[in-house]
């Protein structure tokens, strides 16, 4: 027993996503969540910060430091800052829970990448040692996160709603039925808030801003009136000023993107087979990933589809949930994942 444990590679999930990375030890659990940034001194080419700390300086930093976002709509768009966020994060998980020579990576990534791009992601985790690696699609990992029975003959929808990147699946037997992959995400809900409110105000805010305004007014549905105060630079007078913002103006700046999702969600729905779709008017639409976290979504889809639909618990942790799950049984999941190489 005790050799047998001692020879069983370790296994260590990761999803790299486009606003977090979020990292899993086998019989652990969830050993680091920190947002995908990296901040770089140009002058001299060295890192300042990488994770919570390069986040904080979005916007509050001179020129010649350049904080970089390496995920773009899910994939690795800057391979180098990717490589170098990688490293760091896994010398400290290194640190901080033991070494991990002996060990299996499982790695989420989004539907209809390339080739380069998948290829991108293997040699950043080759780079930190670890030898077996193995990739899981990221929204049938969110199925199993969301402890749907995908082995089962039975169909199930699931909407993974991301920072970056937008999936949408028929899942039954183990397999994709039917399915969309949009690059993009809520975020891109923070660059239409950010538009909506140049126009409309004439005032100019920043990314994190126009985040948080979403997170607290932003709605899917025409709800009772809510204000907040938001200040920004004037483009008249590139002065300070304050605005009232409502939720209509944001429900205004992000209704298209609301009605993409939506229209995608048809589309898969249109694209899947009858016998699975009646499992799915049985059983719902389940809505996960950090962006379906904004409210009046589920009631929205629920409405413009006529499926009931609910929304994941801790939506933007059911792919790393999925990824456990998995790492946990690696037989019984063997035809769903694939190795690396
Ligand atoms: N309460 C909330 N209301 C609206 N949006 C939210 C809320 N909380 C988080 N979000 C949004 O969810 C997104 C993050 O989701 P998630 O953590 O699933 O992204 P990710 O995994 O990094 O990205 P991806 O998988 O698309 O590459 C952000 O755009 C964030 O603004
Ligand atoms: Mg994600």
């Amino acid at each position: 027993m005790f050799f047998s444990n001692l020879f069983k590679p370790q296994g260590i999930g990761i999803d790299i996503g486009t606003d977090k990375i979020v990292v899993y030890l086998d019989k652990k659990g969830v050993v680091l969540n920190e947002p995908t940034v990296i901040s770089i001194n140009t002058k001299n080419n060295q890192v300042i910060a990488i994770g919570q700390k390069a986040k904080e300086m979005i916007g509050r930093v001179p020129s010649y430091i350049d904080i970089i976002k390496p995920i773009e709509n899910g994939v690795i768009s800057n391979f180098e800052a990717t490589e170098k966020m990688i490293d760091y994060f896994m010398k400290k998980i290194r640190r901080d829970y033991g070494n991990f020579l002996n060990s299996q990576a499982l790695i989420s990534i989004p539907l209809d990448i390339t080739e380069v791009e998948r290829k991108a992601v293997n040699d950043v985790i080759l780079a930190t040692g670890i030898k077996n690696i193995y990739t899981i699609d990221k929204c049938i990992a969110t199925a199993i996160g969301n402890r749907l029975k995908i082995l089962d003959s039975i169909g199930n929808f699931v909407v993974e709603f991301g920072a970056g990147r937008t999936e949408i699946i028929t899942i039954s037997t183990g397999g994709i039925m039917a399915y969309k992959s949009i690059p993009f995400g809520s975020k891109s809900m923070d660059q239409n808030i950010i538009s909506y409110i140049r126009d409309k105000f004439s005032i100019l805010i920043g990314e994190t801003t126009a985040e948080n305004i979403k997170k607290n007014i932003g709605t899917a549905l025409e709800n009772k009136e809510k204000k907040i105060k938001v200040k920004g630079r004037d483009l008249a007078t590139g002065m300070p000023k304050e605005v009232i913002v409502t939720n209509i103006d944001i429900s205004n700046a992000i209704d298209k993107n609301i009605e993409t999702i939506v229209a995608n969600i048809e589309f898969v729905l249109e694209a899947t087979p009858p016998e699975i779709l009646n499992d799915i008017y049985e059983k719902g639409i389940i809505l996960s990933g950090g962006g379906s976290l904004i409210d009046g979504l589920k009631e929205r889809i629920s409405k413009q589809t006529k499926i009931t639909t609910y929304t994941a618990d801790d939506p933007s942790m059911s792919v790393i949930r999925g990824i456990g799950m998995i790492l946990a049984d690696m037989t019984k999941y063997k035809d769903i994942y694939t190795k690396m190489n």
